[in-house]
């Protein structure tokens, strides 16, 4: 405790950002440090595992005792540690299950594994102190695109998701056949800003009727068969107007499930969370279509949609208050599953 504040000391490690993070009550960022490794894995278009796993190892003690400064606390003050066990990169999120489970046992705190979508889920109740389950969840990143019901604070139900690349992979792959540079979702989002979305018309996936999976391989396809034609055909490509109908068709289908799902189960409020939430169009879009539903649309901001340790420690704060704690047998598991 700290000021009479329950405290919850937060590990996230599953992709390519090493973070730790203080939270008091659940909901309030004392500190939320990220190292990003972004530059590490930009030369070879995309994430390591292995080296990302050398990087948690080197990065997550100074991470940890910058976290710890920046918050004001000691180990002794921490009430409770949280950390994400899954799913993700096997030997990155290992770095991380150590570093809480020493953490947990030198200073003898309990320990909680947290799943690293409800950690994007709870980015929500970080920025909106107002929001509490049931609510209705669009979760697209680079490893995941779900849609998802959350039904209280630890339990939901999938309504749909995608059956081959995730939203912010396809924009990944996209970007790197564009020549854009890594991680493509920012830079085509940017870039988009200054082509047209009605030039090309790329394939819309909206496989069965009714259904709120989403399918991305084949409007990725179809932009690297639109490349290759052209280049073959030595015509001019105007990379602003790909970049700018490739998110527009990506989106176009999101919103239009998010708002299908949001129909079916009766939901008015919706939280967009991961890492292509942070996405402008995609902003703007759901914006939009919540408005003319009278659903509220919930947004964190950029920094909380990309993988930090804030949304870890909130998640863990709500399954440690339900009494679903782990042990030091917590383990690594890269396909933990999300329900149940
Ligand atoms: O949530 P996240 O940090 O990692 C996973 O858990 O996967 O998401 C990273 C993904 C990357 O694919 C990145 O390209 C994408 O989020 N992304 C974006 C934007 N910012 C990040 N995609 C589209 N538009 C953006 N502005
Ligand atoms: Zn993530």
């Amino acid at each position: 405790m700290k000021d009479g504040k329950h405290i919850t000391l937060a590990f996230e490690s599953s992709c390519d950002e090493t973070s730790v993070a203080v939270l008091a009550d659940g909901r309030e960022v004392l500190s939320n440090i990220i190292a990003s490794q972004i530059d590490v894995h930009k030369v070879f278009g995309g994430v390591v595992p292995e080296i990302a796993s050398r990087h948690h190892l080197e990065n997550v003690n100074p991470v940890l005792d910058e976290a710890l400064q920046e918050a004001g606390i000691t180990l002794d003050d921490v009430d409770l540690i949280g950390v994400t066990c899954g799913p993700g990169l096997v030997g990155a999120l290992l770095i991380g299950v150590c570093a809480a489970k020493a953490v947990a046992l030198a200073a003898n705190k309990p320990l909680v594994g947290v799943h690293h979508i409800r950690g994007h889920i709870s980015a929500n109740y970080i920025t909106h102190k107002d929001l509490e389950p049931p609510f209705l969840s669009l979760v697209v990143s680079g490893g995941h695109t779900h849609i998802v019901e959350v039904t209280d604070y630890n339990h939901c139900t999938v309504l749909g998701r995608t059956r081959d690349d995730a939203a912010g992979e396809a924009f990944d792959k996209v970007a790197r056949v564009l020549g854009l540079g890594y991680p493509g979702g920012p830079l085509i989002d940017k870039i988009a800003k200054e082509g047209d979305p009605n030039a090309i018309e790329f394939k819309r996936v909206m496989l069965e009727k009714e259904s709120l999976d989403f399918s991305f391989s084949g409007t990725k396809t179809g932009v690297l068969n639109y490349l290759n034609i052209a280049r073959q055909r030595g015509e001019e490509i105007n990379v602003a107007d790909v970049a700018a109908s490739f998110q527009k068709t990506v989106m176009d289908v999101i919103v239009t499930k998010a708002m299908l799902a949001a129909e079916r189960t009766g939901h008015k409020k919706l939280a967009l969370a991961g890492g292509v939430a942070s996405n402008s169009q995609l902003r703007s879009m759901l914006q939009e279509a919540c408005d003319k539903r009278g659903i509220t649309l919930y947004c964190p901001p950029p920094i909380l949609c990309t993988d930090n340790a804030a949304m870890i420690g909130c998640a863990a704060y709500y399954k440690a208050k339900a009494g679903l704690m782990d042990d030091l047998s917590l383990d690594a598991n890269p396909n933990l599953p999300l329900e149940g």
